[in-house]
């Protein structure tokens, strides 16, 4: 079991299949991203390894992200030799839901339990504004799909940007009352590059909060109150689904954080919004042993930063969310 200096047994990890989106959102890259060559990417057969290693040392909860992680090549087939790993218990993907359509029932089939899928805005125009390259209605399709692929229940990350889809927020939340969907609204968060965007045009959690029940009526706590996973939920009287609130700038959860990620070209990285990484492709290219790499991982994950300090204007400069993948 891996531990840090504070006691927190961190055993979920999210791994960054591929730097590499089809869109483009306003609040995660500029349009004319350059992205790193794949041979700097972690092969598959070293994502494997990397794996047994992670399972052989109590990790077992496992969420594949990227940039976008299905437009990585043959990514059913890696997602079937990944859930396969002795010691995997979950395994689910953050998706922005193009691709869905066609691979909701091939990933399913191929172990996939859930996805969250990113969903901004009901509008067209706007959908189009803040992804820049998205088609809302293919995304639609991709939930649909992902429904009825028994990847459920279906979860939806909306990022909330001022100026382009603080006005979405009910209509956002309207979609529990009828689907057993959570609807999570995630307050933006600044990264390398941090754009003018990203420190300037945050929502706070108690905005949309008071945006929802301006239209629809008062939010129940859900959940017994409790955080599930980052988000806190309620619900909408008589709804179905779960609203509910990440808000890592104005309430953080980093007591509760059993989290660690791999990036895309094989760093772990210790915390979201901290710029600590410890090289695992380097030394495993190298051919060290599994008894090195996990010394590695044991250490790095000892040393987890207690939290972020976002509220003290401290952001993590090393790279973009497109590599860490959220
Ligand atoms: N702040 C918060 N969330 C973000 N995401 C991308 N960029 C940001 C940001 N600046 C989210 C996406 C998706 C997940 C991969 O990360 O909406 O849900
Ligand atoms: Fe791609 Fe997700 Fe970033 Fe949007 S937020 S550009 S879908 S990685």
């Amino acid at each position: 079991m891996a531990f840090d200096r504070f006691g927190r047994n961190i055993h979920y990890m999210r791994i960054s299949l591929t730097d590499h989106c089809n869109l483009r959102c306003v609040y995660c890259m500029p349009e004319d991203m350059t992205f790193r060559p794949s041979a700097e990417l972690l092969q598959d057969d070293e994502l494997i390894v990397l794996m047994r290693l992670f399972t052989s040392l109590g990790f077992d909860k496992f969420r594949l992200t990227g940039g976008e992680p299905t437009v990585r090549a043959h990514i059913v087939d890696l997602v079937q030799e990944m859930t396969a790993v002795p010691g995997v218990r979950f395994m689910t993907m953050t998706t922005n839901g193009v691709l869905l359509g066609k691979l909701a029932a091939p990933l399913k089939a191929a172990g996939l339990q859930r996805v969250n899928i990113s969903l901004d805005t009901l509008d067209p125009d706007r959908f189009k504004r803040l992804t820049r390259w998205g088609s809302l209605e293919q995304v639609w399709e991709g939930i649909l799909a992902a429904e009825q692929a028994g990847l459920a229940p279906v979860k939806i990350n909306a990022v909330v940007v001022r100026g382009y889809n603080e006005r979405d927020v009910p209509d956002l939340a309207r979609l529990t009352l009828e689907h057993p969907w959570q609807v999570r609204f995630i307050e933006m968060m600044p990264f390398a590059g941090a754009t003018e965007l990203q420190k300037t045009q945050v929502v706070p959690q108690k905005e949309m909060i008071e945006r929802i029940q301006a239209d629809l009526g008062p939010l129940e706590p859900a959940n017994d109150g409790k955080l599930d996973g980052e988000a806190r939920l309620f619900r909408l009287p008589g709804g179905l689904g779960e609203v509910g609130f990440i808000s890592s700038v104005t309430v953080p959860f980093c007591a509760s954080c059993t989290r660690a990620r791999l990036t895309a070209d094989g760093k772990l990285r210790l915390c979201l919004l901290r710029e600590k990484e410890v090289d695992l492709l380097t030394p495993l290219r190298a051919g060290a042993g599994l008894g090195e790499l996990r010394k590695l991982v044991l250490d790095g994950v000892w040393h987890k930063p207690w939290g972020h300090g976002l509220a003290d204007g401290q952001v993590a400069l090393n790279r973009g969310m497109s590599e860490i993948g959220g």
